[in-house]
């Protein structure tokens, strides 16, 4: 699978039947790579959460590309106002979609939405376990650290990508302790340095894990095929 690191917590995912984006805040994002009219073919979009910075322009790539948004059942019913396509699911709940099967996690967050009629409750925040192409991939959404991510050691995760931040989710520390309950493959540092709230340092986070997860520092824009091909010191 192909991941595409958008800035923030917004990814473009793109295996051997399917593509999608997970949490795409673009337009105000100021780390945003991608424009919206760059994914006019994406079947799904992943909303972990009602915040502004997740929800970011998912009805409008929605529209545009007709493709349908994985989301809590409360996110469903309000963008089901406007005519987006939804599938509702709830933290803890699995379904099978054509391509593999895709898990609501929980997540210590809010997830209210900042709409035009002021801030709607949005249900409780949540993250994804995803499959494609027969591996696993991990998006906690924003996220305190919890004890219950020691359960997603048995999902053998090839890739997590894991709120660094601080203030508003896990800071560095609480990422690592994180990163080492789980033990994916590989572990993608996110949410980090888009606002001075958020300042972070992902290459502190690589040296608190090292030794136990692989860690890849993406830049917004940079692509990265998962599993990563073993390169040999020459
Ligand atoms: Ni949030
Ligand atoms: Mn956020």
């Amino acid at each position: 699978m192909l991941v595409r690191y958008l800035g923030h917590s917004a990814f473009y995912v793109r295996g051997e039947s399917v593509s999608f984006l997970i949490d795409p805040f673009l337009t105000g994002n100021p780390k945003a790579v991608g424009k919206i009219d760059d994914f006019d073919d994406v079947d799904y979009i992943f909303v972990t959460h009602g915040h502004g910075d997740h929800i970011g322009d998912t009805q409008e790539i929605a529209r545009r590309s007709g493709a349908t948004v994985v989301c809590n059942y409360e996110i469903s019913v309000y963008l089901s106002r406007s005519g987006t396509k939804c599938h509702a699911m709830h933290i803890g709940g699995s379904f099978e979609f054509p391509f593999g099967k895709v898990k609501m996690t929980p997540a210590l967050h809010g997830s209210d939405i900042e709409s035009s009629d002021g801030v709607i409750p949005g249900g409780v925040a949540g993250g994804f376990l995803i499959e494609v192409d027969g591996r696993k991939l991990y998006h906690a959404g924003d996220t305190g650290l919890t004890l219950d991510m020691g359960l997603l050691k048995e999902d053998e995760v090839e890739v997590a990508m894991l709120p660094i931040g601080g203030n508003f989710t896990m800071d560095v520390e609480d990422a690592a302790k994180a990163a080492n309950l789980i033990r994916p493959n590989h572990v993608i540092p996110m949410h980090y340095d888009t606002f001075e709230a958020i300042e972070a340092n992902p290459e502190e986070f690589a040296a608190a894990v090292s030794g136990t997860v692989d860690v890849v520092i993406m830049t917004p824009g940079e692509s990265v095929e998962f599993p990563l091909v073993e390169v040999l010191d020459q």
